[in-house]
């Protein structure tokens, strides 16, 4: 097969590459390791900044999105006692808007057909080859059968684990790395949220987080030691660490309810710089990765696709080879700030082992301020819906 753009991964980053190349007229093929229901079946963040919902109405994919999706004006900080309310949409004009990231890869994924956007499923062994020229192509087995792409560029969109970032030489590139010495126990529950705006909690005992899918369907997190087992942690169990970790003002709240999901994942900041080599453009967590603290990864993934599109239509369209050669500097200089912003609330929210009093003191002192202070709000507001692009 020949095409103008291979996309390895169907998860937000591909599938929104895809459908934004479609629509642009650029021929392209999406290759994806797993089934499409395996895809939807990952349980992820939903809170998308502007760069995201605006990618969605460009594509006329937000229905849904403007049916189901939960406009938020602010969130919470909690810190034991009471609640900091972060007005974003008084300091910034803007809102998020909560939606499933598996709602919103559901609407990618549906429209694919009668956007004419081809997704493989079930590639496996996909393989990329002359990544440093201008004419490198990706082999593929399907039902067995060996299968092979050329294409002008390759869009590395699949992840942290896959095979694109490691088709760059270690030479050629950097890696910036901070794995965090606790993970985040998740719980999802069909049962009201505890309040209509997420709350991230620092209590002594630990961070716990207040988030929803819907009116109907809660989500919650608690930090737990690396050496914690899920199984350790009985629903009952984590609704009475909730309760004591968002405060008294949430607990009165809390709708107790049997998880439907349930598991622990670790937090790493991580960055491979540049995010192009050669004919290759890394999108989304093949080129880096945020703690969810700031509710970033999507949103990165989303606005790397916009660099990307930009770039790749710069080049077909208009024969400019510089946009490719920006694509890079331009993707990092947004990544690193919300890098900075996820890594500075994590901070802020967590209890480190290494912690002393005084780090306790700090992030005290560093939640009262913010309590107190106009700017201080406004700064985190603007990271927290999303920096321009
Ligand atoms: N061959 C083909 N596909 C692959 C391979 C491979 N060897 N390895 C990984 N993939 C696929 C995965 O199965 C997955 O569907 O690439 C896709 C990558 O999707 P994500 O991991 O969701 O990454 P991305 O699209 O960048 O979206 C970032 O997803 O993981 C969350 O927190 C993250 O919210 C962020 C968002
Ligand atoms: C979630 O709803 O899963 C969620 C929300 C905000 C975050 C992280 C996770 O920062």
């Amino acid at each position: 097969m020949k095409t103008q753009v291979c996309i390895i991964g169907a998860g937000p980053a591909g599938l929104l590459l895809g459908h934004l190349l479609r629509a642009e007229g650029i021929e392209c093929v999406v290759l994806e390791r797993r089934t499409g229901d395996y895809v939807l079946g990952r349980i992820r963040a939903g809170v998308l900044e502007q760069v995201t919902v605006g990618l969605m109405r460009r594509l006329g994919l937000d229905g849904r999105m403007k049916r189901e999706g939960l406009p938020h004006d602010g969130f919470n900080l909690a810190d034991g006692e009471r609640l900091i309310r972060i007005d974003i949409e008084e300091l910034t004009g803007q809102h998020v808007m909560v939606y499933g990231q598996t709602e919103l890869t559901r609407d990618l994924m549906d429209a694919s057909a009668e956007r004419d956007l081809q997704v493989v499923y079930g590639a496996e062994d996909v393989a990329l080859h002359d990544v440093d020229s201008a004419s490198p192509y990706v082999t593929y087995v399907k039902d067995g059968l060996e299968q092979r792409v050329d294409c002008r560029f390759i869009a590395g969109c699949d992840g942290f684990h896959g095979p694109s970032r490691q088709a760059i030489p270690a030479s050629e590139g950097k890696e910036f790395e901070r794995v965090y010495p606790f993970g985040w126990l998740g719980i999802l529950a069909d049962v009201p949220p505890c309040n209509h705006e997420l709350i991230y909690a620092n209590h002594e005992r630990g961070f716990a987080l207040a988030s929803m899918r819907s009116a109907t369907r809660s989500r919650y997190y608690v930090d737990v030691p690396l050496t914690e087992k899920v199984e350790d942690w009985s629903d009952e169990r984590i609704w009475d660490e909730l309760a004591i970790r968002l405060g008294p003002e949430a607990a009165a709240n809390i709708t107790r309810g049997p998880s439907i999901e349930k598991s622990i994942a670790p937090l790493r900041s991580y960055v491979f710089a540049p995010m192009r080599y050669g004919s290759l453009l890394l999108c989304g967590d093949s080129a880096h990765i945020v703690p969810p603290t700031g509710a970033k990864g999507l949103n990165l993934a989303a606005s790397d696709v916009y660099y990307a599109v930009e770039a790749l239509i710069g080049f077909f369209g208009k024969n400019d080879g510089g946009a490719i050669a920006a694509y890079s500097d331009k993707a990092l200089a947004r990544v690193w700030k919300s890098e900075r912003f996820s890594w500075s609330l994590t901070r802020l929210m967590h209890r480190f082992p290494e912690d002393g009093r005084f780090e306790r003191a700090m992030q005290v002192a560093e939640l009262d301020y913010i309590a107190s202070s106009r700017a201080a709000q406004t700064s985190i507001a603007e990271n927290y819906v999303g920096l321009p692009v």
